[in-house]
């Protein structure tokens, strides 16, 4: 933005508010102004139409039901006429299907009715933000994932334009594929960048400790709560929740976070009353997150709750092409933190890397060359170093033991379940928390099947 434009938009109003209630309006109006904002109104869409061919706005707050058409109409007619315009709509309390609609189909934010000063003052506060980065590009840092495939460029869009929204993003993909980095992403190159980014392995907690690690714990709430204790949400206060594998969560706790995240509020374990938070919600899990709601899993609600929208993390053998160029910088990084001289791919080696399935994508790819880096012996690495499972490589169908003529049908599928189960526990060197990831099963499943079919590693 030059600087002739940038005054032009800061001379007239700061926003426009269209409600067909003059109370409501005059009430907003009245709230920005406390916030040092001056705004223009419109009752209808016509009037809202017209009033963005003649202005430029920085905000623009629409109510769902309008008498000429509802405001969802307005969410869209802005962003494709207007697009740098963020629009927050007003929904009525408890809808929050219309708020999810609106998300989707381009809206920054949603508030809720009755709008109060606390949520006008937090949309304002990133809207504002939003726009001062916007002017200044040099701390745009999008090349942190590395790639230059239409898939990965298309990523890295797709996560700008996230950015500066406000709405809950389902960040999918295989194992190692680069979802918690595309979350940082999201969460650095946003308005809320400066707060913190809180990332949370939902796996990883124990069921019994799930609340007071989510919400906190008043000072003896609990025997060994012997002082008050910050959950994950009051941390994030400001900023991002990152909830990582998002599957895991059992579902007496999936029905507290739908209701913490729906109202914006909580109550820390032995608190009697509700703490307010403002905090983005983004997930990720390398589990089919659909599948697991068919199978009543995961609460409906909840997913949709996350997954307004969805970021798909490529796998790396759909962008082979990125392959060189991540070696390259992986390398680099490698011989920098292990001192080690530095060591470049040989073409059998880069041809070979080409032709593999990676089922540990970007992760795997560091193994790899971390492992190769160690049993190489000049500057080269050769392809021989590299060690890749056959199995993983080129056309060759997956390894499975031929059907035995005549063994009855669970035995052969015990041997098969047996061979893959062994593969990926000798693919992560033992781990079984590892090898169940890889697997895309759960710790307990995997703990079950070990059990059953007599595997001892
Ligand atoms: N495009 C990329 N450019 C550079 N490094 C990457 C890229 N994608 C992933 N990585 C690196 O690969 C590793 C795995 O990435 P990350 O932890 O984000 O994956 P993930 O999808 O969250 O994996 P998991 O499912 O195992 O949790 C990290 O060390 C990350 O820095
Ligand atoms: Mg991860």
């Amino acid at each position: 933005m030059t600087q002739i434009e940038r005054r032009a938009r800061s001379s007239g109003p700061d926003v426009l508010i269209v409600d067909d209630e003059d109370d409501i309006r005059e009430l907003l109006e009245l709230s920005l102004l406390r916030l040092g904002l001056s705004s223009d109104g419109a009752a209808t869409l016509a009037e809202a139409r017209a009033l963005l061919g003649q202005k430029r706005y920085r905000l623009c707050l629409t109510d769902m039901r309008l008498p000429d058409g509802d405001g969802l109409e307005l969410v869209r007619y802005i962003s494709e006429t207007c697009r740098d315009l963020p629009v927050a709509v007003i929904t009525a309390f408890g809808s929050m299907d219309n708020a999810v609609t609106a998300l989707k189909a381009g809206a920054f934010d949603y508030l809720s009715k009755p709008v109060s000063i606390d949520q006008l003052r937090a949309l304002v506060k990133s809207v504002f933000s939003v726009t001062a980065k916007d002017d200044d590009d040099s701390k745009k840092d999008t090349s942190s994932l590395t790639g230059e495939s239409p898939a990965m460029v298309q990523v890295r869009s797709l996560i700008e334009k996230l950015a500066r929204s406000q709405a809950p993003v389902f960040i999918s993909g295989e194992s190692g594929s680069g979802k918690e980095r595309a979350a940082r992403m999201i969460h650095d190159l946003g308005p809320r960048a400066a707060a913190p980014f809180v990332a949370v392995n939902c796996g990883a907690i124990p069921e019994n400790l799930m609340e007071s690690e989510f919400f906190g714990a008043r000072k003896g709430a609990f025997t060994g709560a012997d002082a008050d204790r910050e959950g994950f949400f009051q941390a994030a206060h400001g900023g991002t929740l990152f909830l990582d594998e998002v599957g895991d969560l059992p579902l007496p706790m999936q029905v507290k976070l739908l209701r913490a995240i729906q109202e914006k509020k909580f109550r820390r374990l032995g608190d009697t009353t509700e703490t307010q938070v403002d905090v983005r919600i983004l997930s990720a899990t390398h589990q089919n997150l659909k599948a697991m709601v068919e199978a009543t899993r995961f609460r409906q609600d909840l997913f949709y709750r996350l997954n307004v929208i969805e970021l798909r993390m490529p796998p790396l053998r759909e962008r082979a092409e990125d392959i060189p160029q991540l070696a390259g910088i992986l390398l680099a990084r490698l011989s920098e933190s292990s001192g080690l001289p530095p060591v470049r791919l040989s073409e059998g080696a880069l041809r070979a890397l080409k032709a593999y399935a990676f089922p540990g994508n970007v992760r795997e790819l560091e193994n790899i060359l971390e492992r190769a880096m160690a049993l190489s012996s000049g500057e080269f690495i050769e392809a021989d170093d590299l060690l890749l499972d056959p199995s993983d490589m080129g056309e060759a169908s997956p390894a499975a033991p031929a059907t035995p003529g005549g063994a009855d049908l669970q035995e052969y599928l015990d041997q098969v379940e047996r061979h893959v189960i062994e593969e990926a526990l000798e693919k992560s060197g033992g781990n079984r928390t590892a090898a169940a990831r890889a697997l895309g099963v759960t710790f307990r499943s995997l703990r079950y099947r070990l059990e059953r079919l007599g595997i001892k590693e």
